[in-house]
């Protein structure tokens, strides 16, 4: 029989596909920090925004401050044994934590946690799309901002499950980092982006750059779009993006281009 494209069998497994991805619950983000009036500004615009409106992220912010125990409002301290600047203190942390109830598998339990603590922290694991595409399996994310000097060792042993940094440098507060990473996370969620091909064709995924692209005018300061582009001619303009990428990620990130040959290699 002619494979019809519109058959019923593909539009339904269509449909499922849709509403499996709007039927999941929304991912948790939850934001522990001194200064969670950083957040609203970003999170409610744009396709994170969205994400929230569709039913497909939940964001919430937790003041740490409201949990210090003294009539100061006191959350941080000096470190014993001497030293620079004021950690954030493990007992007004924890209380904070403990609100937000992230529920952690039994001590030797083989399943896999739904929700994760993470400390933002530049001692952490280097974030990545790797590591984006496993946090996003998970319906709750529990961020803890540093600030100062960081934090109480004994919180980080308590509660935290990941460290996770954004980069080689030392930013004063973990409220950045949280965003990226929750931004990074959101749009792998299926359906906060609309176009879910053009979250598996971002650069990064298959460990290769993006190829250039461009929009109209044709022509702009001189400088004119290739013209493979404007053939039609959908084989070639496939061949040519592919070359693209390949080239790319060689001149601009040989460490990727290393990795994508050794997957090639041995797949
Ligand atoms: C000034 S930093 C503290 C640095 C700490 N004294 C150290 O040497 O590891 C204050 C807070 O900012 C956040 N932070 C700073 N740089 C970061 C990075 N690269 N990635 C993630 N979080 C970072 C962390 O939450 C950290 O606790």
């Amino acid at each position: 029989m002619a494979h019809r494209p519109n058959s019923k069998n593909e539009l339904s497994s269509k449909l499922l596909s849709r509403s499996s991805a709007t039927r999941r619950k929304p991912i948790e983000f939850c934001f522990l920090s001194l200064f969670p009036e950083v957040f609203p500004p970003v999170l409610e615009t744009s396709l994170l925004k969205r994400a929230q409106e569709n039913g497909l992220a939940k964001y919430s912010f937790v003041q740490i401050r409201d949990f210090a125990q003294d009539k100061h409002r006191k959350v941080d301290d000096t470190p014993y044994g001497g030293g620079e600047g004021m950690l954030l203190k493990a007992d007004v942390l924890y209380a904070a934590w403990k609100s937000v109830g992230p529920r952690r598998p039994r001590p030797g339990s083989k399943t896999k946690a739904k929700a994760a603590t993470i400390l933002l922290s530049p001692q952490g694991k280097k974030f990545d799309q790797e590591m984006a595409k496993e946090f996003a399996s998970y319906s709750k994310l529990v961020f803890v901002c540093g600030h100062y000097e960081g934090v109480d060792e004994r919180f980080i042993d308590l509660c935290v499950d990941f460290e996770v940094s954004i980069g080689d440098y030392v930013l004063t507060g973990g409220e950045l980092p949280a965003l990226v990473m929750a931004d990074a996370i959101s749009r792998l969620i299926p359906g906060v982006v609309g176009n879910a091909r053009s979250v598996s064709g971002d650069s990064l995924e298959g460990d290769l750059l993006k190829y250039p692209q461009f929009t109209r005018p044709r022509e702009f300061q001189g400088l004119t779009v290739p013209d493979i582009l404007m053939g039609g001619n959908h084989k070639a303009i496939q061949t040519w993006r592919q070359k693209e990428m390949e080239e790319r990620t060689r001149l601009k990130r040989p460490d990727l281009w290393e990795k994508y040959l050794r997957k090639k290699g041995s797949g």
